[in-house]
């Protein structure tokens, strides 16, 4: 990448969310999560255009003035039809290709491919992914030769096909923050559609993925459904209509700088006192979205054997789990919701003495109480079915004050950096979750200390400058060109 170069990203959530007052004026607030605050360092750097859903009413009609200038950065909000994105969104890409990507469909009875979601995939997520392609191509329009274009994640599998027809010379880099599923699983989409996708994707020149098993699936993929391309998995390579793909594991990352500074903020600090109540002797904590991949009924199932294994527990442990409400339009994750009330009520009517509470459940968009939550809790349990990478992993121990234990399931990509510092699990192994809060619990100081100390230098090492860092060097070699000196 070299500095004349245009870089643009496409993403379905993008890094600024807009409300519009009565009189018109516009505020821009920034969007969270790990993407938007990796890839907006690069703004700080160079211009970059990033195109991305109007996700609201007043989205569109700031998208309606055309595009929104802030510094470095260009945004462009490409506006849906709403029916259309409702097939993509709340159909096609979740649940349908997210439960593939995760393995959460229970094969005997779902899913059934029927005219829902065959107009899911038709006319929606296809159209979507069109009018993405579209929009991107007509940002490139005045653009130098060999535009870099970096598309995210399993919303925006056609663009890169699209993009490859409009652009043909644009240097095209697809990352997919979630697993690889293997190829069998796959199989439960329809051969035109699994088709389709491992095509597009080919059109890209890097495509990225968390960690090296998810990048060996994501080849035996192509090597399955796609006849005319030449794979290498070994190699960690395909060669597809002349050109050829690398496929790179880039495990994400947190800035550890940034935490630090949020643990400090008013916010967060004033959030402690209700994190404090929660806690009696010791906290285990959980912080997840609502999402069925998240395996918080199995959770608290395991706490649940754990507090009648070891009776001596009453009254002093309590489990805080913190859930940030996430797609409450689809079904299945409004089942899940219900799901996970009634799986806390179960514990909580067992064990409740009416001075303590063992499951402290809060289901809110509270992202200060999290943070505040980090700082003191004594375990922290992701025990996710699977997960991509989990930042929580990664973020929690960085300013914990308790020298906390993590408990990670052995199916998220973070297990493969922190695994051996963590006590690992299988997610739906319930009596191995119940041992290993007792083994956390009970776990000496000087083996707590070294466990986190070493979660936190392998994060220092590995953080999310390096991810970016990684990313560009590759697609610089795409290019022939070095990555900027200010990202080295
Ligand atoms: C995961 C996905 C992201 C997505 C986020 C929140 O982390 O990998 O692409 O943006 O969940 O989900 P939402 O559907 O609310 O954007």
């Amino acid at each position: 990448m070299n500095d004349q170069q245009q870089l643009l990203i496409v993403s379905n959530r993008g890094p600024l969310r807009f409300s519009v007052s009565s009189d018109g004026e516009v505020t821009a607030k920034r969007g969270g999560g790990g993407l938007v605050t990796a890839l907006s360092a690069l703004t700080a750097t160079r211009p970059v255009t990033w195109v991305a859903s109007a996700l609201s009413d007043d989205d569109a009609a700031v998208a309606e003035r055309g595009a929104y200038r802030d510094g470095n950065l260009t945004l462009r909000l490409v506006q849906h039809d709403r029916e259309e994105y409702d097939r993509y969104y709340n159909v096609f890409a979740n649940p349908t290709l997210w439960f593939v990507h995760h393995y959460l469909w229970s094969l005997a009875l779902e899913p059934s491919v029927d005219r829902n979601v065959r107009l899911a995939w038709e006319a929606g997520y296809v159209p979507v992914n069109e009018r993405f392609a579209e929009a991107a191509a007509e940002e490139l329009a005045e653009a130098g030769p060999r535009p870099l274009v970096m598309v995210h994640d399993y919303q925006l599998f056609m663009v890169p096909g699209s993009l490859r027809a409009r652009v043909p010379d644009a240097v095209i880099h697809h990352f997919t923050h979630i697993p690889w599923p293997q190829p069998d699983y796959w199989r439960v989409l329809p051969v035109d559609v699994r088709t389709a996708i491992h095509e597009s994707m080919l059109a890209c020149d890097v495509v990225g993925l968390h960690t090296p098993r998810y990048a060996r699936s994501f080849l035996q993929c192509c090597e399955r459904f796609v006849p005319n391309a030449q794979v290498d998995v070994r190699g960690g390579e395909a060669e597809f209509q002349g050109r050829r793909i690398r496929a790179r594991a880039y495990p994400i990352s947190v800035n550890p700088d940034e935490f630090e500074r949020l643990a400090a903020e008013p916010a967060v600090v004033d959030a402690e006192p209700k994190v404090l109540e929660a806690r009696p002797e010791k906290l285990i904590l959980r912080v997840d979205r609502t999402d069925p991949s998240k395996n918080v009924v199995r959770g608290f199932s395991a706490f649940d054997l754990f507090l009648s294994d070891h009776p001596e527990w009453a009254g002093r442990v309590t489990m805080l789990a913190l859930l940030d409400p996430s797609r409450p339009e689809i079904p299945e994750y409004a089942e899940y919701v219900g799901a996970i009330q009634r799986a806390a009520r179960a514990v909580n009517d067992r064990y409740y003495t009416g001075d303590w509470m063992p499951i402290d459940l809060r289901i809110s968009d509270n992202f200060p109480e999290a943070v505040a939550a980090y700082k003191h809790y004594d375990v922290l349990l992701v025990n996710a079915i699977f997960d991509g990478m989990n930042l929580i992993a990664k973020e929690a121990p960085l300013i914990n004050e308790r020298d906390g234990v993590l408990i990670l399931s052995e199916n998220t990509g973070a297990h493969v950096e922190l695994g051996r510092y963590a006590l690992t699990v299988n997610p739906f192994d319930i009596q191995a979750t119940a041992d290993a809060i007792h083994e956390a619990l009970v776990m000496p100081e000087q083996e707590r200390h070294q466990r986190i100390e070493a979660i936190r230098r392998q994060v220092r090492e590995h953080d999310i400058d390096r991810w970016i860092r990684d990313q560009l060097d590759d697609l610089a070699e795409v290019d022939g060109v070095e990555a900027p000196e200010a990202l080295r």
